[in-house]
């Protein structure tokens, strides 16, 4: 009996296969129908556009190759401090927004005299505060009072450091610190750097809002959680392409940790948000806001939310941003039904927890240390 090894290492009886296969004689003498010359016009018109798919695929597959790795180079810039918000003319630099609320909430934002009025803006030398009305006794059943203050003087890149010592939350709250240009929106596009809804207990959102165009379905490095990758405001019902936070980045625990600051750096490469806890500012970021000393991103680490210039053109979705930190109530976002009473388990309708209960608002408010930005020479 012949016994042999195949490539795979197993014993075969070479008598259990039976009779050798046999040829077709015509084949073997003429040329096989694998021989090119024995083609006919359609095998090779078949051949040809066989071959062209193959190079075609081949080119796609390199091509989103090496885009799913392109990453803009965000080699080190050369800050210098521009602007410095802080001290008792903190609220000078900004304008008060006094029209209906365009995000349809359930607040009347009120103008500088009102604010200073009922204490609703107070800059002291250490810290700034804005903060919803918990006290005054007006009737709050149309709207509570709350401020949004727009700086006066717009942005175009730099790298924009708050130094924050409280952020506001509770049922119905919905804060944010963020850039816009509001009288140009969505043409010049918005950055939210701070934003939370409710109780606000799932860390903070970094988002980006702009017109079509701008993606973020890209090769990205952040220590954040993505959200939606499309930042165009007619997708995903305005959502926006968000980045959320672990839960230290917000509200209370954020709170009882004296806060933190928050860097974004808007450059043409893209835009970068990082957080650090009031006990772990890199050395390069003073707290002392008389010391010009510019930081140095590059030495930072892994930022929280990146949104790089990949599928979005930063320079042209991305202009004249003011500064603007407001506290606003209900609206689309904290009072729509699903979130307000589902996700985030608040009492009543979000409008009657507003007119009905002015103690819950004593802790809906910002506490600003200050405000700087640099820009790169
Ligand atoms: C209040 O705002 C108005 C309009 O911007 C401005 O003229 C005025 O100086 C401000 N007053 C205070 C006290 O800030
Ligand atoms: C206004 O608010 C600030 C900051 O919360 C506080 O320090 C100050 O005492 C308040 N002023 C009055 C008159 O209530
Ligand atoms: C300014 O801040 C930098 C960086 O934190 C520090 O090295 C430097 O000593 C500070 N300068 C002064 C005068 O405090
Ligand atoms: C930006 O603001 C400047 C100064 O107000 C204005 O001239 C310019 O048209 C604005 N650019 C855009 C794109 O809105
Ligand atoms: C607030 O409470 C009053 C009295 O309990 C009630 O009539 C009202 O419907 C509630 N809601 C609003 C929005 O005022």
């Amino acid at each position: 009996m012949d016994r042999f090894q195949n490539k795979s290492g197993f014993a075969i009886e070479s008598d259990s296969y039976g009779p050798p296969p046999t040829y077709d004689r015509a084949q073997q003498t003429t040329g096989s129908k694998w021989a090119p010359k024995n083609w006919g016009k359609k095998t090779i018109i078949g051949v040809v556009i066989a071959v062209c798919v193959l190079i075609a695929v081949i080119i796609i597959a390199a091509v989103l190759g090496s885009r799913a790795n392109a990453y803009p180079d965000y080699s080190a810039l050369s800050y210098s401090l521009e602007d410095t918000y802080s001290g008792t003319d903190f609220f000078d630099n900004f304008e008060y927004f006094n029209t209906y609320d365009p995000s349809a909430g359930f607040v009347h934002y009120v103008p500088n005299t009102t604010a200073q009025q009922y204490n609703l803006t107070y800059a002291g030398q250490d810290s700034a505060v804005l903060r919803v009305d918990y006290d005054s006794g007006t009737d709050s059943s149309t709207g509570r009072f709350s401020v949004r203050v727009t700086s006066k003087k717009q942005y175009n890149n730099g790298l924009f450091v708050f130094d924050v010592i409280h952020s506001p939350y509770g049922c119905s709250t919905w804060p944010a610190l963020w850039l816009s240009d509001p009288s140009n929106w969505p043409d010049n596009g918005e950055i939210d750097v701070m934003e939370a809804v409710n109780k606000a207990t799932s860390g903070n959102q970094m988002t980006l809002h702009t017109t079509k165009g701008c993606k973020m379905d890209v090769k990205r490095k952040e220590t954040g959680s993505v959200l939606e990758k499309n930042c165009w405001n007619g997708a995903d019902d305005n959502s926006g392409c968000g980045v959320q936070g672990p839960k230290d980045t917000y509200g209370e625990t954020f709170n009882n940790n004296g806060g933190g600051i928050y860097a974004m750096e808007w450059r043409d490469e893209g835009i970068r948000v990082w957080f650090f806890n009031r006990d772990s500012i890199p050395s390069d970021i003073p707290t002392d806001v008389t010391n010009k000393t510019a930081p140095d991103p590059s030495t930072w680490g892994e930022a929280l939310a990146d949104f790089p210039n990949t599928d979005c053109d930063i320079s042209s979705h991305f202009r004249n941003q003011s500064i603007i930190a407001n506290i606003d109530l209900c609206g689309s976002w904290a009072g729509t039904k699903s979130i307000y009473s589902g996700e985030d388990e608040c009492p009543g309708t979000c409008t009657d927890f507003v007119a009905n209960n002015t103690a819950a608002f004593e802790k809906a408010y910002w506490e600003f240390a200050s405000f700087r930005v640099y820009t790169a020479s």
